[in-house]
Formats: structure tokens, C-alpha cells, sequence
């Protein structure tokens, strides 16, 4: 539809007031990524006119000159080193800013303890200016260009993201692309009857056309926000809201709508955003019959966005926020002819969901298995790998992933679902029923890490205070080891309870999902010795992360393999870097269990040295290694 050098026109006509070395780069920029720019913006066929086209320059050249003098060193820095975030010495930590600190300038003040834990990638929490009372925990954004008022200011989020990168930490953010408030300023000239910006959004009449999306449509929210549509008097018609009342989707198809997001993605990249966490990306694209998630247009925008963000600010990289199952999630790290093209990180979910699953039934077999066929990800991508996050676990196990190891999916849902409740006899973990839907049998889970492995039900018993610890060690130590970024939620580190207040403050009843989003508790971080089983904790996992930092085979562009099971309860896990392999080995369970050094040996470590305790593995004189109850050891080819 439209040619590089009438494009390449439009930018010298545009860019005429850059310095010509600038509008040189640019121009070298835009012919680098015009075939993914091209691409992608075919889903709008013919809807996509010239005149969004020279919209489009105009802006990236605006944004273009607008973009500060470090962040174009930044980006000669990205360019040089395009993998710098597949390094093992990077350590993630997701947080909200007042939960955490207060305000961003109070956030400052906190820049210390994360440099000390080692974190170099700081997700913040949606801060911009949301719709007030309840707003999803800020993922209903009401306007794009504010940061929320008793957080700060722009100025001060860039003052914060320079602080950060001065310290070797990238600025995390979230970019909400799927909905916005219904108090957005389009969804209020919509509700005016303004016709450009009713388009920003799916509205119908009447019921047909919902009634025959939604036989194919899951509910995101069945407990406060059942279906997909809400009626609203003022468009006189059913606007699509796929997870609240107050979020309306945006519709993708309308090229208006990317030229908005072009714009707020080199906004937030101008003020020091270094990742963009495209939150509930798989949602973008609706098709009538599917499940209106994972459509390939959503790859095809992605695509575009990446390009246009390539040519302004090469530093800015994407992150994929979509929880689906593996076959479709590896498309978000860019498969066939999109590899290398969209994303560059992913969060591994399906890790998450299967490390609970392991802990809980004392056995690998079905985390190895499915963790075993999920296809090899683009070698320039990383897995985001966690533990906990701000949202709920959901039981994302197959039915045939179940069968194949002898187990019925739904039965093992529901033994997770009653047993991270608490309801199970026996059952180590308090949390919290989230959403359950009679319909699906599904029912997801609250909670912190620590309450979720027993730190809370344990109360003053040494001994399962000591096996939660070890557990929580455990669990932590297959998220720094999987390889990709491993994201720390903030509290984890001290093993921070569930906040039996939740419910309390405005906007968050019947939400659940805030018993895991308590606010920092820094006495015990800062009363050395006095809050004994938090200080273990932290230190765990500090020394989880130093010794992370250290090792070569955790690179992100290596793969993880699952070896063949040996012990039900001992996951083996290897990577193999060309410059000597890992092998993994986590026993899940409060048993005393053994593993024959002969694999060890059989995957080519026949000087086998656990990085963790700096020992070498000694067998029995059976030929075993003993395990201790949730033990874990790095393997190494020793000296
Ligand atoms: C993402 C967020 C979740 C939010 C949803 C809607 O999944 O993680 O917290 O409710 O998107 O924005």
C-alpha cells in the first residue's frame, strides 16, 4: 500500500529542523524496520490512508526530536549490546509505588535496597492517572499523559526512571492497550455522541451480535463482572467490556486507535521507560466464533508498535503480559515470520502455575512433562520467571498434560484450588478462593508466597517454620535458575504475610487479590536479627541472586531442558551453554530423598560442584546423592 521512499519523503519534509547527522540515524532506522511497519499495519488493509501515514511520521519525528540527550545514548548502548537483557545478572522486582514507598520521590529514597538485593529491572505497578474508587489496581486508566496525583508528577517518574538507569535499573511500565476507564476523555466524547471516538471502542445496538460472540467468549471476571458486554445508557448500546464494567476495550481496528498508542508508547519512552509491559495483549483483537484471544492481528500490531518504538527509541524494549496456554504463548516472543519482530520477554506462567502444583502434590511429573513439551522460544527472547505477582494463580493445567501422567486434570485443578485454600487436610498454605465460576469448576487462588508455602500456618512450630522457609527457598530457587528475569514481588524477600486488612480500604472490597498487595513492612528489613524468620528468608534468597549473578549458564538465550524423572519428587532440569552446563536438581518434598550421581556423571559433569554451597556432591556408597527435605543444588563441572 505504501512504499519506503514516499514514506522516506514525508520524513525529510517532517524531520527538515533535525540536525541532518540525527534525521540521517532516523532515516537509517526507519528503512531498517519499514518491512515490519508495513507488515504489521496490513490488518488495516485500505482503513489505513494516507493521511494516517503521514500522521504517523509527523509523529515519530516530533517524538523523535523530543527525545532526551541520555536516552539516545541509551539507546547507542541498547544497539551496541541487544541482548543486555538475557543477562544472568539480571534480577527483577514488581511493586506499587505507594505500597512500597509512598511516592515516586519517596521511591528514591528506597533506590538503595533494591541496588543491594541486586534488582536491575524495577517493574512499577500501573501509575498513571486512573478513574477513581475502584480501578482495577490502576489498570483502568483515565488519562495516559498524568501521573496518578499522590504518587508525583511527570517529572518525577522521569526524575526516578534517570535515577534508576544511573544505577544500573531499568524502568519497568505498564502499558494498559486493551481498555481504558469509561472516564477516559474518548469514552466520554464517545458517550457525547461523538462519532470519531465511538469507534474508538465496540459498540452494538442490541444483543445480537454480543449473544454471538459470547458463546465462544470465557469470562475474566465471573464472581464481580460476568460477561463481556455492558449496556450504557448514554451510547445506547453494549459496549464490549471484557474484564470490568468500567473498562471498555479498545477497537484495534480502527487505525485511530494505534496512532493514540504511538503516541503514549513514545511519550513513556521520552520520560525513561525501558520496558513496556503490554498488559492483556492476547485480548486486542476479537473474532467472532474464537475465544477473541491470541488472534494473529495481535502479533501483526505488536509488530508495528515494535517498529515504530525501534525507530525513535531503540532502548525501549516489550514485554508480553499474556496468560495463555504455552502453544500460544510462544508466539508472543515471535514465531516464523515474526521472530525477533515483537516481544522480547514473556511471563512464563505456566512455570508458576506448575512450581505450585509440584510443591503441593510432592511431585514433578507433570510439571516436568509439561514443562518439557512447551517449543523452544526465538534464542533473542527471555522468559520473565515468578513465583507471585499481583494477580491470582490460575490453575492453568491441561486435561491432556494431566492424562498423560495418569492424572485427571480437573480433579488435580480442584486438589490445588482446595489445597492452596487451606481447605485440604493437611494442607500447608492459607490463601484465599478468587473467582470461583460454578460453570468451568474453576476457582483461582489469593495469596502471598509466604502464606501460600506455610510461613503463616506454621505459626511458632520451629520445625514448619523451617520447612516453609526451605520451601519458599526452594520455589525461589527454580525462578532465579529456569533462566529469563527472574521478578521478585515485592515482600516475597522477607516473606511478607497476607494482609488480613484487604478488604478495608476504598475500591478494594471483593477483590481478593489485594491480600497479596501489602504494603511494604520495612522493620522488617531494617531490624536486623529481630524479625528472625524474615531475615532468613532474605537472606536465601540474596544469596539465591549473588550466586546467580555469577554463573554463565543462566544466560537467557539458553533453553532449559527437563531430563528424564528419576525421583517423583526431584525436578531435573539442565541447561547446556557451550561453556559448561547447569543441571538443576529441587526436591519439592519435606522427604528425605536420593538421586544417583550416575546421571550427573551421564550429562557430562563428572566432577559434579554445587554452586550454591560451593561443595562438591558426594554420592553413598550406593552411588546416591542425598536430599534433604526441599533441597536444591546448581551443578557444575568442577575444577
Ligand atoms: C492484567 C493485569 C490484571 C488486570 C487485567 C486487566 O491481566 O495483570 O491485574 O486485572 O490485566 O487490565
Amino acid at each position: 500500500m505504501f512504499d519506503l521512499t514516499t514514506v522516506g519523503k514525508y520524513l525529510v519534509q517532517e524531520g527538515s529542523s533535525l540536525q541532518s547527522q540525527y534525521l540521517d540515524l532516523l532515516t537509517l532506522r526507519f528503512e531498517r524496520w519499514w518491512e515490519d511497519l508495513s507488515e504489521g499495519l496490513e490488518v488495516y488493509g485500505s482503513r489505513f490512508t494516507e493521511d494516517h501515514m503521514s500522521r504517523l511520521v509527523r509523529m515519530i519525528v516530533k517524538h523523535a526530536c523530543e527525545r532526551p540527550e541520555d536516552l539516545r545514548r541509551l539507546d547507542e548502548v541498547r544497539v551496541l549490546r541487544p541482548n543486555w537483557f538475557q543477562s544472568q545478572k539480571m534480577v527483577g522486582y514488581a511493586t506499587y509505588v505507594d505500597r512500597f514507598a509512598g511516592t515516586l520521590k519517596g521511591l528514591q529514597q528506597r533506590i538503595d535496597y533494591l541496588e543491594e538485593l541486586g534488582v536491575t529491572y524495577l517493574h512499577l505497578m500501573p501509575l498513571l492517572q486512573p478513574r477513581s474508587g475502584d480501578s482495577d489496581g490502576g489498570y483502568a486508566v483515565q488519562d495516559y499523559s498524568k501521573v496518578r496525583a499522590d504518587l508525583g508528577t511527570m517529572e518525577d517518574l522521569e526524575d526516578l526512571a534517570t535515577s534508576l538507569r544511573r544505577r544500573g535499573i531499568s524502568l519497568v511500565m505498564d502499558l494498559v492497550l486493551n481498555h481504558v476507564a469509561m472516564e477516559h476523555q474518548w469514552a466520554q466524547k464517545a458517550r457525547e455522541g461523538d462519532e470519531f471516538y465511538r469507534d474508538f471502542f465496540l459498540v452494538f445496538p442490541d444483543r445480537e451480535i454480543p449473544d454471538q460472540y459470547e458463546r465462544t467468549l470465557p469470562e475474566v471476571f465471573p464472581d464481580f463482572a460476568p460477561g463481556n458486554f455492558t449496556f450504557d445508557e448514554a451510547l445506547d448500546g453494549w459496549v464490549w467490556t471484557t474484564f470490568n464494567s468500567f473498562q471498555w476495550d479498545l477497537n484495534w481496528a480502527n487505525p485511530e486507535v494505534f496512532l493514540a498508542f504511538v503516541d503514549i508508547v513514545l511519550s513513556l519512552a521520552n520520560r525513561g521507560v525501558e520496558v513496556l509491559r503490554l498488559d492483556a495483549i492476547a485480548f486486542l483483537w476479537k473474532r467472532i466464533g474464537t475465544d477473541c484471544q491470541n488472534q494473529p492481528e495481535v502479533h501483526e500490531i505488536t509488530k508495528a508498535l515494535r517498529a515504530v518504538a525501534r525507530i525513535v527509541a531503540p532502548g525501549l524494549i516489550f514485554k508480553a503480559e499474556a496468560i495463555v496456554g504455552p502453544s500460544d504463548l510462544i508466539a508472543y516472543l515471535g514465531v516464523g515470520h515474526n521472530r525477533g519482530k515483537v516481544c522480547d520477554l514473556a511471563y512464563h506462567n505456566s512455570l508458576m502455575v506448575q512450581i505450585w502444583s509440584m510443591f503441593a502434590a510432592r511431585d514433578v511429573r507433570l510439571g516436568a512433562f509439561a514443562l518439557g513439551k512447551i517449543p523452544s522460544k526465538a534464542p533473542t527472547s527471555a522468559w520473565i520467571t515468578y513465583l507471585r505477582c499481583h494477580d491470582d494463580i490460575g490453575w492453568a493445567i491441561d486435561d491432556l498434560d494431566a492424562a498423560s501422567v495418569g492424572l485427571d486434570g480437573y480433579a488435580h485443578r480442584k486438589f490445588l484450588s482446595d489445597f492452596y485454600s487451606g481447605e485440604f487436610i493437611g494442607s500447608y498454605a492459607e490463601g484465599l478462593v478468587f473467582q470461583a465460576n460454578p460453570l468451568t469448576g474453576d476457582r483461582r487462588i489469593s495469596g502471598s508466597a509466604a502464606s501460600l508455602a506455610g510461613i503463616s500456618r506454621a505459626g511458632d512450630d520451629r520445625q514448619l517454620l523451617d520447612l516453609a522457609i526451605c520451601r519458599i527457598a526452594a520455589s525461589y530457587s527454580l525462578v532465579m535458575a529456569f533462566g529469563g528475569i527472574p521478578v521478585i514481588w515485592m515482600g516475597d524477600e522477607v516473606g511478607l504475610l497476607n494482609d488480613d486488612h484487604w478488604s478495608e480500604e476504598e475500591g478494594h472490597q471483593g477483590d481478593n487479590r489485594w491480600v497479596h498487595r501489602p504494603k511494604m513492612d520495612w522493620n522488617l528489613v531494617d531490624d536486623k536479627g529481630v524479625h528472625e524468620v524474615n531475615q532468613r528468608i532474605l537472606n536465601k534468597l540474596m544469596h539465591l541472586i549473588g550466586v546467580r549473578k555469577g554463573l554463565m549458564a543462566l544466560d537467557a538465550a539458553v533453553e532449559t531442558e527437563v531430563l528424564d524423572i528419576i525421583d517423583p519428587s526431584i525436578l531435573p532440569l539442565i541447561r547446556r551453554h557451550h561453556e559448561g552446563s547447569l543441571m538443576i536438581l529441587t526436591n519439592v518434598s519435606e522427604g528425605v530423598r536420593y538421586y544417583p550421581i550416575s546421571e550427573i556423571f551421564n550429562n557430562g559433569i563428572s566432577r559434579p560442584y554445587d554452586a550454591l554451597s560451593s561443595q562438591y556432591l558426594k554420592a553413598d556408597q550406593n552411588g546416591y546423592v542425598k536430599f534433604e527435605p526441599y533441597d536444591h543444588y546448581w551443578i557444575l563441572q568442577g575444577e
